[in-house]
């Protein structure tokens, strides 16, 4: 069965304690459970990183082991070329996430340099996103 990569970001393990307002109360373990539920019965390599080089590394990885990245890069979202360079070496479908309705927020925040190579986007869903987008790749990769 194809494994597919889950990438979080920088500050991604503060979820539940970081701007709760923002990114809701439950943890990076809570959205790793969700995450294992809504891929089923599809393993996923579950990752967070608060460094851009091992999220490079990680999807380099990829290349190997996974049929799908599913990716909310963080602040790596409006500021890395490195990422999209990456992501752009990778030959399945990539989604990107993000918690909140990025569009909405500070205008440094609605570009994506990732959404260059996305092939879909989810912003604004919470941690239901992430379930949406790996339902979304396991249908894809049967
Ligand atoms: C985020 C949105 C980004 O702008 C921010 O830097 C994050 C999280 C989100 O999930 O809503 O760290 O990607």
């Amino acid at each position: 069965m194809p494994l597919i990569h889950v990438l979080n970001g920088p500050n991604l393990n503060l979820l539940g304690k970081r701007q709760p307002d923002i990114y809701g109360s439950e943890t990076l373990a809570d959205l790793e459970a969700l995450c294992r539920a809504a891929a089923a019965p599809h393993d996923i390599r579950f990752l967070q990183s608060n460094w851009e080089g091992q999220i490079v590394d990680w999807i380099h990885e990829a290349r190997d082991e996974a049929a799908a990245i599913v990716i909310n890069p963080a602040a790596l979202t409006h500021t890395s070329v490195a990422v999209l360079d990456a992501l752009n070496a990778f030959d399945g479908p990539v989604i990107e996430v993000h918690i909140s309705q990025v569009h909405r927020r500070e205008a440094f925040r609605h570009h994506s340099y990732v959404s260059m190579r996305a092939d879909g986007v989810i912003a604004g869903l919470g941690l239901q996103g992430y379930a949406a987008a790996l339902r979304h790749v396991a249908a894809l990769i049967g």
